[in-house]
């Protein structure tokens, strides 16, 4: 009976997506997210794909039709297209997206679109090659600008930029970078900084407001109106450019949390369920999956999402770091 009920915590929000890490490694080594030096799960500690896709099966009945590939880096993981296309074909499956951070995405795309996936946020925080090297502490810049056309080529539609302001990057690099996804037509969210940096060095200082960044784009690359919001769930502000209607939204994680509209649920690489990105606590879901009947598997699920906290206090001072930091997680 409890197989076909929607997965509803205690404050009412209805959880219709699945983020799904599947791997914890990447092949860049952004500050916010990793520290330089990391030790990798070990392959058999993640979960197969065949686990992966069983998990959906199991979970598109209660609901869920939104499923976005997470990482570490996803297209690191051997026969990724292999994964979407699976995942794609699962009844009541309606969009499988992904983020990625493009160095590989250039030999990828196109398998990529064939195997049906829909949509990609490509993680990129400046266009200044030397900037690049300093965030990511790898020199790759070239191959993620060629992997972002290699995805307008071969037809994604909706691809947006990421960047986390961090404070590396000045006010004129935001503009650049800002000036670079207005002319590609490609729409830029911004992500406030948050206290996921594998090194631990996120403080509240660092963390430049989606407030002021929306009034120095607006300043600098154009008038920005308030774009109509179709879905709201999504976490960010949308606004565009008045001139050409380009997007741009704003995820002001920090200093103004969505969590009333949250939807998302996620499983780690090594297959841990976590109701929030903030929270310390994991369910072992891989277990479940391993030995587990299915009911079993739903039904930790649906624990998880009953223990599901109202927020993660970012804005009100109740907030605890987590002990993972981003790339162990999925963003
Ligand atoms: N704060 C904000 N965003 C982050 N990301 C990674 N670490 C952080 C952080 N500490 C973003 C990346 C990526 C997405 C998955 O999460 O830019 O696009
Ligand atoms: Fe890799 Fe993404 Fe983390 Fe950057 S933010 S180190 S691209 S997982």
């Amino acid at each position: 009976m409890q197989q076909s009920l929607p997965i509803v915590d205690s404050f009412g929000r209805r959880h219709t997506s699945l983020r799904i890490s599947v791997t914890d490694r990447c092949n860049i080594r952004c500050v916010y997210c990793m520290p330089e030096f990391v030790k990798f799960l070990p392959q058999r500690d993640l979960l197969t794909f065949e686990e992966i896709e069983r998990l959906v099966k199991m979970i598109v009945p209660l609901g869920v039709n939104q499923i976005r590939l997470t990482g570490g880096e996803p297209l690191v993981r051997s026969q990724l297209d292999l994964l979407v296309s699976m995942l794609v074909n699962v009844k009541g499956i309606d969009e499988v997206a992904m983020t990625t951070n493009a160095v590989l995405l250039d030999q990828q795309a196109q398998r990529l679109k064939d195997a049906g996936l829909r949509r990609l946020n490509i993680s990129l925080d400046t266009i200044d090659a030397n900037l690049f090297q300093q965030i990511t502490r790898r020199d790759v810049l070239p191959k993620v600008l060629r992997g972002i056309d290699a995805a307008l080529d071969v037809g994604f539609e909706g691809t947006r930029i990421n960047a986390v302001p961090v404070p590396l990057l000045a006010d004129e690099h935001l503009i650049a970078l800002a000036r670079f996804t207005k002319s590609k037509r490609l729409e830029l969210r911004f992500i406030e900084y948050m206290p996921l940096d594998g090194d631990q060095q996120w403080n509240e200082g660092a963390v430049r407001s989606g407030l002021e960044l929306r009034r120095l784009i607006s300043k600098h690359v154009g008038t920005l109106i308030e774009a109509p919001r179709h879905d709201i769930n999504q976490p960010a502000v949308d606004y565009q450019y008045q001139d050409n209607g380009v997007k741009i939204g704003f995820i002001d994680s920090v200093t103004s949390p969505f969590c009333q509209n949250c939807n998302r649920m996620r499983i780690t690489a090594e297959g841990k369920f976590r109701n929030c990105l903030f929270s310390n606590a994991e369910w072992d879901l891989k277990t479940a999956l391993r030995s587990g009947t299915d009911e079993e598997v739903i039904s930790l699920i649906r624990s998880a999402i009953t223990a599901k906290k109202r927020g993660h206090g970012t804005d009100d001072g109740s907030f605890f770091r987590p002990d993972r930091a981003m790339y162990q997680i999925g963003g």
